[in-house]
């Protein structure tokens, strides 16, 4: 049989859990950047940022969590040691970024990278006819469009 369990293509499944891992990779390399920006924030909009990225990374490591167990269901093995992670994120790493112009520049950069991960992942869980995936992409897609959308009026 060339079908998982789920009904998939078992190879078109291994290279999408491949893919769904690259995107995991990219979270936490956003996700830790989050939580570096709420804590190394300062200036004038400190208390507005400082919960913002809080929010962020909160809702973060929820989709983390999802896209692991995605993983799990295709019958993957989510990454989770930080040299993984490291070594497939394309998200640039933020480190001790304190201004509030630069910290929300970093989360727009990191969120326009996850963006073609995801569109990566969705043309091929379209072919694959991963309705799963397709479903999941499509929300984070148009999740993080808008997300980009108001930190970049926050930018004007
Ligand atoms: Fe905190």
């Amino acid at each position: 049989m060339n079908t998982t369990i789920i009904g998939l293509d078992k190879q078109m499944t291994a290279s999408l859990t491949i893919s769904l891992n690259t995107l995991l990779a990219n979270f936490q390399v956003y996700y830790q950047n989050l939580r570096g920006l709420h804590w190394n924030i300062k200036g004038k909009s400190f208390f507005e940022l400082h919960v913002k990225f809080e929010e962020f990374y909160t809702d973060s490591q929820e989709k983390i969590d999802v896209i692991a167990e995605r993983i799990l269901t295709l019958g993957g093995t989510p990454l989770h040691t930080f040299n993984d992670y490291t070594e497939v994120s394309k998200v640039p790493v933020g480190k001790n970024v304190t201004n509030d112009v630069e910290a929300v520049n970093l989360v727009v950069t990191s969120l326009s990278e996850l963006l073609k991960v995801e569109r990566n992942i969705l043309e091929e869980s379209d072919q694959a006819k991963d309705e799963g995936t397709n479903a999941m992409m499509s929300d984070l897609i148009s999740e993080q469009e808008k997300t980009i959308w108001m930190l970049k009026a926050w930018l004007n």
